[in-house]
């Protein structure tokens, strides 16, 4: 091997080992925290799971009890996830990228947990629906629950 040879193959691994160190500072600062992925992944099983009642309750879907109770019941174990690893210390909305967690969500963690708890309930009541009519009774409280909690406990989009 030529020393021309030499010195590109050299220049050519220390370029690469900048571009990996560059990628991996910048993939470490934008990366959002696996706490706000988990928990985003909890609130996209959660708009999965309404879409379906919703989708029943616009009759765009013919009502199913073994579906509509499995969504519902769906619903209200996510609903009960304790929110203790999910929501953890340092996660707020400006503190780690991707989340839109209002600081509430720490301050008054009691008032956070009583909106899941509505949720919870609202989902309970659907478990049991026999009829379109049923989920469609149902799905003003469900749908309210999420109102309820994004007012006080979500931020605007990042
Ligand atoms: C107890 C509070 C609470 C309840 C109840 C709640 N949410 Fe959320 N939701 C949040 C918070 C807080 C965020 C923002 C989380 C973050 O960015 O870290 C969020 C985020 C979301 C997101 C965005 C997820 C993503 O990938 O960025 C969707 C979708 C969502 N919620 C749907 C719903 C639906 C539908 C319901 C009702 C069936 C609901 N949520 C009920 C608190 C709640």
């Amino acid at each position: 091997m030529n020393s021309f040879m030499k010195k590109t193959i050299g220049l050519t691994l220390a370029a690469a080992l900048v571009a990996t160190a560059g990628f991996a500072a910048s993939h470490t600062a934008k990366s959002s925290n696996a706490a706000v992925n988990a928990r985003h992944a909890q609130m996209q099983m959660v708009a999965y799971n309404i879409g379906m009642l919703g989708a029943v309750a616009k009759g765009e879907v013919e009502f199913n009890a073994e579906m509509v109770n499995s969504a519902a019941t769906n619903m209200k174990n996510l609903a009960a996830m304790n929110t203790a690893s999910l929501w953890i210390d340092g996660t707020a909305q400006g503190e780690v990228d991707g989340s839109r967690a209002k600081s509430a969500v720490w301050s008054d963690r009691a008032g956070f947990i009583a909106k899941f708890k509505q949720m919870e309930d609202a989902s309970v009541t659907l478990m049991a629906a026999t009829s379109v009519e049923d989920v469609q009774a149902g799905m003003g409280a469900l749908g309210g629950s999420c109102k309820a909690c994004h007012e006080t406990y979500r931020g605007p989009k990042n």
